[in-house]
């Protein structure tokens, strides 16, 4: 009897130790192996954080299986990265912590690179059997839109992912013929659920952006592969000032049947030239990193006719002073670019003028003053000054003959202050001296300080 009892003993000794090492087994799988940083969770409830992680790694699920060429573009997120690279050593990457993606905020904002992505009707389906409520906004596609054909087809623009609580942005990045990467504006239509996201805290979307195509790296954040900007500080500082403005193609349109453009091989010459000039002055400015935005007569062109007037001989930027460099002048040199001349000195009423295949560039740098900014002029010949004011204004991105540019966000306003309410009308005698309506006096250079002041080539 004994002998069976041990037996017996034994073998329930092993039933029941095995159903435990099985039980482990199960929780272990269950639970514990589940890559989640929050699943042990003192408290054992699911935070708004933990939605959040959870959502974001149910949509990079969903965007991998579907190929979605993305990267996260959250700026919370990205500004969590960008302080934490300092101290990048400290990251253990056996402890999980969501420390990036959790941001608190109720959306996450990723980029779709639109022209690598084929739109598969699946992949919308396959969201939704996840259990994602799925907003879609389009808008025109500006790509077709052009002085000849203004209607442009409807593209997505954005996508927005809704699930428990937290929604996902997906903003459409296209690329545009100046070699940049361009998304809409948000805009509501008239059946669009507005209360499906908080819109106000949308990183994406108030206005149409635009972006130099950023290097991305994979990385691991939080537990997840995901895809982010190399320069995290670099692509924050441009999603800042991104705003984009469309060329006014309707107005330009209207203006052109009124006023045609000349044809004249003369003038065709004229704009190309003026376009190679322009692509190297940007070029030129940006390798030094300084701001330029298109002035006078430029930008006139842009607004109002989405061109460059061919009767003005000559292309105009602005520059705040602050943003001056010496080493400007050489390195427009470098670019095939003589200086012709320089007036004024950097506290006051600076100008360049440099020379290019017969056009000239003029660079007028403006001077903040209180609620106005305002640039100087010389007349070389008798060093009187002048001086154009004009309201302040922020700078924004646009597109001209095929490049990537700045002009006043309130161009309206810049362009009337210059050119007076009339300024839609063409006026082919203009004097620098007395046409703008915005130019007054300022004195007389003092004779002993002509020859540092008024330089000509
Ligand atoms: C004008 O736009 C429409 C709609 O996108 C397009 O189908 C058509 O080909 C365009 N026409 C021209 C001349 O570009
Ligand atoms: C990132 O971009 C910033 C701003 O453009 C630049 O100053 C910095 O050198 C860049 N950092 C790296 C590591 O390239």
């Amino acid at each position: 009897m004994p002998r069976v009892n041990r037996t017996a003993v034994l073998t329930l000794l092993i039933v029941s130790s095995s159903v435990f090492l099985l039980f482990q087994l199960y929780y272990y799988r269950k639970y514990v192996s589940k890559p989640g940083p929050y699943i042990l969770s003192r408290t054992g409830h699911l935070t708004a954080n933990d939605y959040q992680w959870q959502t974001v790694k149910k949509f990079l699920g969903l965007a991998r299986h579907f190929r979605l060429p993305l990267f996260l573009a959250d700026t919370a997120a990205l500004t969590l990265l960008s302080h934490d690279a300092l101290r990048r050593s400290d990251r253990l990457v056996h402890e999980p912590h969501c420390s990036f993606l959790c941001t608190g905020r109720p959306i996450t904002s990723f980029a779709l690179h639109a022209n690598l992505w084929k739109y598969e009707p699946g992949f919308l389906l396959a969201a939704e059997q996840k259990g994602f409520e799925l907003l879609e906004l389009r808008g025109e596609d500006p790509r077709l839109a052009s002085l000849d054909n203004l209607s442009g087809e409807e593209i997505p623009l954005h996508f927005l992912f809704r699930h428990h609580g937290h929604v996902i942005q997906v903003v459409f990045l296209y690329e545009r013929s100046g070699n940049y990467l361009w998304h809409g504006e948000l805009r509501f239509k008239s059946n669009t659920d507005r209360s499906f996201a908080p819109f106000k805290l949308l990183d994406y979307g108030r206005h149409a952006g635009s972006y130099d195509r950023p290097e991305l790296v994979l990385t691991v954040l939080d537990g997840l592969d995901v895809r982010i900007p190399r320069n995290i500080t670099r692509f924050l500082s441009e999603q800042q000032r991104a705003r984009f403005l469309e060329c006014r193609y309707r107005d330009a349109r209207n203006f052109l049947q009124l006023y045609p453009e000349d044809s004249s091989p003369e003038a065709l010459d004229f704009r190309r030239k003026v376009k190679s000039l322009l692509h190297s002055a940007a070029r030129t400015l940006a390798h030094l990193n300084v701001p330029f935005w298109l002035s006078s007569g430029t930008c006139l062109g842009w607004f109002r006719q989405c061109s460059v007037i061919s009767y003005s001989r000559d292309v105009d930027i602005g520059i705040f002073v602050e943003d001056f460099r010496s080493d400007i002048i050489a390195a427009f040199r470098d670019a095939g670019l003589s200086l012709k001349h320089k007036f004024g000195k950097v506290e006051d009423s600076l100008e360049l003028s440099f020379l290019s295949d017969d056009v000239k560039l003029d660079v007028f740098f403006f001077y903040k003053d209180g609620d106005v900014v305002w640039n100087g002029g010389t007349q070389a010949k008798s060093g009187r000054k002048f001086k154009y004011i004009f309201p302040r204004f922020s700078l924004c991105w646009a597109e001209l003959l095929e490049l990537k540019v700045r002009v006043p966000c309130e161009t309206l306003d810049y362009v009337t202050a210059n050119y007076g309410a009339m300024w839609s009308v063409p006026v082919r005698s203009w004097d620098w001296k007395s046409s703008p309506s915005n130019v007054q006096e300022n004195g007389v250079w003092p004779r002993a300080e002509w020859a540092e002041l008024i330089q000509v080539y």
